[in-house]
């Protein structure tokens, strides 16, 4: 990411990271960014030159607020192919899922609470706020639920079966509607896509993808999967925020899709990550043996605990000095957490970097929380 001297952070925390993401040397575990090594360039720009070629006008023209027929018609083929029976015509294009999930809360009259995960991902939790929403717990009763049940970020688990049913099941008796943020689906290490929630209550579940994780987050773009009878409202939402997605970005993506490269670029990524992550918990394991974590399944981070309560900014600031950043717990919180939980996210990260970032990291919490001297 880059910025300028004009750049307004928008607070401190937003203030750290770019100052991390400006410094050389920093080794920068922060950010949910896909490896830029694994965006297709040549193909792309291939993609590029036949789509202007071959439909300039649907490309450079303004096109419907739901976006092209193909590429809806690409992402609905998707969607069956893991159980949800979702038509072409059900599907609105967005500007990412960041945009899918405004426009699903948007077309929600009863957002005043809005359940989520323990831990939840920040830009979804800034929409949820700026809409004056309570937020509460995923299992307390509310008008709108937020969940990432295929793979979460932070975490990159899965939501077990139960809890999945246990969801669908307090939302229908609240008669609330779920926002199931699917966005890392396509990342899981093994290859399996999952059944999402939308094929188990079509009537109640906002589906939210993208192609951020698994193409590239400059395009911009994501998909929406309304229920049918929030159609309509969802559609005038999209077109009163920005009157339909960048078609040359539209006509690009399906281009791409249509090239047949998008199978192998998955495959491929599957393993650059799962690489990455091995040496990130390889090093956590050696480096930081007092922090708690689970294996991910998916996604681009690993989230660490410790039981220790510990000033987490004092941490990073420390980390910083040594030439480390990572992503503050707190910020996929609702509530300020005591003890100290951070997010490594590997992704991005080049891979002969992780050991030495990973140890960078570990002299800062001695400087930060030397180890207790036993008592004799
Ligand atoms: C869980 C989750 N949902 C949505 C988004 C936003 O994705 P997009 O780039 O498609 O707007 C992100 C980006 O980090 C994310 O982590």
């Amino acid at each position: 990411m880059s910025s300028s001297a004009a750049t307004v952070a928008l607070n401190a925390r937003d203030l750290l990271a770019r100052r991390a993401a400006e410094t050389p040397g920093v080794i920068s575990f922060a950010g949910g960014l896909p490896d830029p090594a694994l965006f297709p360039k040549r193909q792309l720009t291939r993609a590029f030159v036949s789509a202007l070629q071959s439909n300039a006008a649907a490309a450079l023209q303004y096109g419907w607020p739901e976006g092209s027929l193909e590429l809806r018609q690409w992402i609905a083929g998707e969607l069956c192919s893991r159980g949800a029976k979702v038509s072409a015509e059900r599907i609105i294009i967005t500007s990412g899922a960041q945009q899918a999930i405004q426009i699903a809360v948007a077309s929600i009259s009863d957002h005043a609470r809005i359940a989520v995960e323990a831990e939840s991902y920040p830009g979804a939790l800034e929409i949820f706020r700026a809409a004056q929403a309570q937020l509460v717990p995923l299992t307390d009763q509310a008008g709108l639920y937020y969940a990432m049940p295929s793979v979460s970020n932070p975490r990159g688990s899965r939501m077990p079966d139960p809890e999945r049913r246990a969801l669908l099941a307090r939302a229908s008796v609240s008669k609330g509607f779920v926002i199931e943020d699917d966005a890392y689906d396509g990342t899981c290490f093994s290859g399996a896509r999952h059944r999402p929630l939308l094929a188990e209550a079509p009537e109640r579940v906002f589906h939210v993808g993208t192609f951020s994780k698994t193409l590239c987050p400059g395009l911009r773009i994501g998909w929406l999967v309304p229920p049918p009878r929030f159609a309509k409202r969802a559609l005038r939402n999209k077109q009163a925020s920005d009157l339909q997605a960048n078609g040359l970005a539209q006509a690009l993506v399906l281009e791409y899709l249509r090239s047949g490269h998008f199978p192998k670029l998955q495959k491929r990524a599957r393993a650059h990550y799962r690489r990455k992550l091995e040496r990130l918990l390889e090093a956590v394991r050696r480096e930081l043996p007092q922090l708690r974590f689970d294996e991910p399944i998916g996604g681009f981070s690993l989230w660490l605990e410790s039981e220790q309560e510990a000033e987490d900014t004092e941490l990073l600031e420390a980390a910083m000095q040594q030439g480390a950043s990572f992503d503050l717990g707190r910020q996929f919180r609702l509530g300020r957490a005591r003890n100290l939980c951070i997010r490594l996210c590997f992704s991005a990260v080049p891979a002969d970097d992780i050991e030495v970032g990973v140890s960078r990291i570990a002299r800062a919490l001695r400087q930060v929380h030397p180890p207790a001297r036993p008592s004799r």
